[in-house]
C-alpha cells in the first residue's frame, strides 16, 4: 500500500487532535508518509501543533509531521487535503448566533441567518484552499468538512466545477450510530438510503448485511424518545442542547411519519420552539468554547507542559470516524459506500438537477457516484425546493455582490418571517461581517 501525505487545514480546529488520532488509529488501512496541519492563526495552530508533535513522536515516528502557515509549503506534495476551516472563528460563531435572536429569529451555526451569514465568509477562504491545492498538487483530493457545507458545495459546483473537493457531513454518521443503538446492531452492519440537502434530509431505509428492514422498528423508537438513547454512542453530540436535539426528533417524525429525519429540520419544523427555548446570552458558540474548545486546548498545554501523552487526552470523534473510509476509498478504490453532497443529476429522480444534495454514493478513485433514490414526496421536495434556492442565492449573491441576492435569500429562508425582518438582519449581519464578506451592493 502506497503511504499517503495529508495536510489538514484548519490544523487549529478542535477537531484537529480527533482526526489525527484516527488517523495513527487506522495506519494499518491507511499508512502515512507525511502529516502536515495548515492555519492561517499560528498560535491557535502552534498549541495544538505542538502537542501532537509529542504524540506523534511516540507512537508514530516514521511518520515526517510538521505545522505551517505557508500555503506552498502545506499544499506541495500532498495527496489528501482533510479541510475544515471556520473562517472569522467561534467570535464570528457567536455573532451569528446572537444577532438573528434579537430580531425573534433563530440563530444556528448552519441554518437560518446565522448559517448565511457563515457562507458568506467561508466561499472565498473555500476557494482559495481548492485554488492552492489545484497549484502545488494538482492531484490530490480535498474531503472538506467546513461549514456551512451545503453552501460551500455550491460554492463548489459554481466556482470550481472541476475540482476534486468532496463535501460531507458527520451528523447522518452521528444518528446512524444511535440507530444502531436502537436496534443493537453495529453502525457497519447498516446500509440506508437516504435523500436530501445537507443539514436537511431523511431516511427512507435502513438495512442489516442478511437486507432486513429496520424502518418501522426504528421509527417506533423515534416516535416516543427521538433519538434519544441509553448508552453514551457518542463522544460528540452529547451535550445538553445536542440532548434537547436529539429528543426533538420525535416531533420531526409526527410532521413527516414515513421516512426518519435529520436533526437538523428541527430548525425548520419547530423555530418558533428554538427561539423560545434559546438563551440570547448564551449559545452553543459560548457551549462549545467553554466545552469542547477548553477540553481539547487544556489537554493540548497539557501535555505540552507534562511533555507526555496519555490515552483518553485526545478523543476520536464522528467527524473523525469516516475521514479515513472515504480518504481510503479514494487512494486504494475501496467501493464503499457513504452519504455524501453531489450534483444531483437525476439521483433524487423529481428533484432539479443542479443541486447539490446528500445521497448515498459509492466511492472508489475515480471519486462519488451517486444512487439513484428514486422519486420524493411533495412535502419534503417543496421544503427542498425552498431551501435549496436560498443556497444558490447565497452563491449568486457572492459572487455579483447582490445585496438584493442576498436580501431574497433571508426573505425565502423558512426560518425568517418577514422581508421587512429580513432587511434589517441583513444590514446588521453586513456591519459585522465587513472583514469577510463581498462588498454588497
Ligand atoms: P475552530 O474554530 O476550532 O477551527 C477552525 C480553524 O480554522 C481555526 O484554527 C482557524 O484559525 C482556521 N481557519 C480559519 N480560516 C482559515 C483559512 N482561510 N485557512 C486556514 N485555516 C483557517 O472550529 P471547529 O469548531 O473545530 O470547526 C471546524 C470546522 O468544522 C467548522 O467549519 C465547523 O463548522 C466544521 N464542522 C463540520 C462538521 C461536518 O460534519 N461537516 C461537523 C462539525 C464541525
Ligand atoms: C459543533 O460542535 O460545533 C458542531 O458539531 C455543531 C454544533 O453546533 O454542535
Amino acid at each position: 500500500m502506497k503511504k499517503q501525505s495529508i495536510v489538514i487545514a484548519g490544523g487549529g480546529s478542535t477537531y484537529t487532535p480527533g482526526i489525527v488520532m484516527m488517523l495513527l488509529d487506522n495506519l494499518d488501512k491507511f499508512p502515512i508518509a507525511t502529516l502536515k496541519l495548515y492555519d492561517n492563526d499560528p498560535e491557535r495552530q502552534g498549541v495544538l501543533a505542538k502537542a501532537l508533535e509529542l504524540v506523534l513522536k511516540e507512537k508514530a515516528p516514521d511518520i515526517a509531521f510538521s505545522y505551517t502557515t505557508d500555503p506552498r509549503e502545506a499544499f506541495e506534495n500532498i495527496d489528501f487535503c482533510m479541510a475544515h476551516i471556520r473562517t472569522g472563528q467561534y467570535r464570528m460563531r457567536e455573532l451569528d448566533e446572537k444577532i438573528p435572536l434579537k430580531y425573534g429569529v433563530l440563530g444556528q451555526e448552519t441554518c437560518g441567518p446565522g448559517g448565511i451569514a457563515y457562507g458568506m465568509r467561508s466561499i472565498g477562504d473555500m476557494i482559495e484552499l481548492i485554488d492552492y491545492m489545484e497549484k502545488y498538487s494538482p492531484n490530490a483530493w480535498m474531503l472538506n468538512y467546513s461549514n456551512p457545507a451545503a453552501i460551500v458545495a455550491e460554492a463548489c459546483r459554481v466556482l470550481r466545477p472541476k475540482a476534486k473537493v468532496i463535501n460531507m457531513c458527520d451528523m447522518p454518521v452521528g444518528t446512524l450510530r444511535r440507530m444502531s443503538q436502537i436496534i443493537h446492531k453495529e453502525p457497519k452492519e447498516l446500509t440506508v438510503n437516504y435523500f436530501g440537502l445537507n443539514h436537511f434530509g431523511w431516511w427512507t431505509s435502513v438495512r442489516d448485511t442478511e437486507g432486513h428492514e429496520y424502518l418501522s422498528e426504528i421509527r417506533e423508537y423515534v416516535a416516543e424518545h427521538g433519538y434519544l438513547t441509553q448508552i453514551e454512542v457518542d463522544t460528540q453530540h452529547m451535550d445538553q442542547s445536542w440532548q434537547e436535539t436529539h429528543k426533538k426528533a420525535k416531533d420531526l417524525l409526527a410532521v413527516a411519519p414515513e421516512f426518519l429525519p435529520n436533526t437538523y429540520l428541527k430548525y425548520y419544523l419547530y423555530p418558533d420552539y428554538v427561539v423560545e427555548h434559546a438563551n440570547p446570552e448564551y449559545t452553543r458558540a459560548n457551549e462549545v468554547m467553554a466545552g469542547r474548545e477548553k477540553q481539547v486546548f487544556d489537554a493540548a498545554r497539557k501535555i505540552v507542559a507534562t511533555g507526555s501523552f496519555r490515552e483518553g487526552d485526545f478523543h476520536i470523534d464522528n467527524h473523525a470516524l469516516f475521514i479515513v473510509d472515504l480518504a481510503r476509498a479514494i487512494a486504494f478504490n475501496t467501493g464503499e459506500r457513504m452519504l455524501l453532497i453531489v450534483e444531483n443529476n437525476g439521483a433524487i429522480a423529481n428533484f432539479r438537477a443542479d443541486a447539490m444534495v446528500e445521497v448515498p454514493c459509492i466511492v472508489g478513485s475515480s471519486g462519488p457516484e451517486p444512487l439513484c433514490q428514486g422519486t420524493i414526496p411533495t412535502f419534503h421536495r417543496g421544503m427542498m425546493e425552498q431551501q435549496v434556492a436560498v443556497e444558490k442565492l447565497i452563491v449568486e449573491a457572492w459572487v455579483e455582490g447582490s445585496y438584493q441576492k442576498m436580501w431574497q435569500a433571508l426573505t425565502l429562508s423558512k426560518t425568517v418571517p418577514s422581508a421587512k425582518v429580513a432587511k434589517e438582519l441583513l444590514d446588521e449581519l453586513i456591519e459585522v461581517n465587513r472583514e469577510f464578506w463581498p462588498e454588497l451592493h
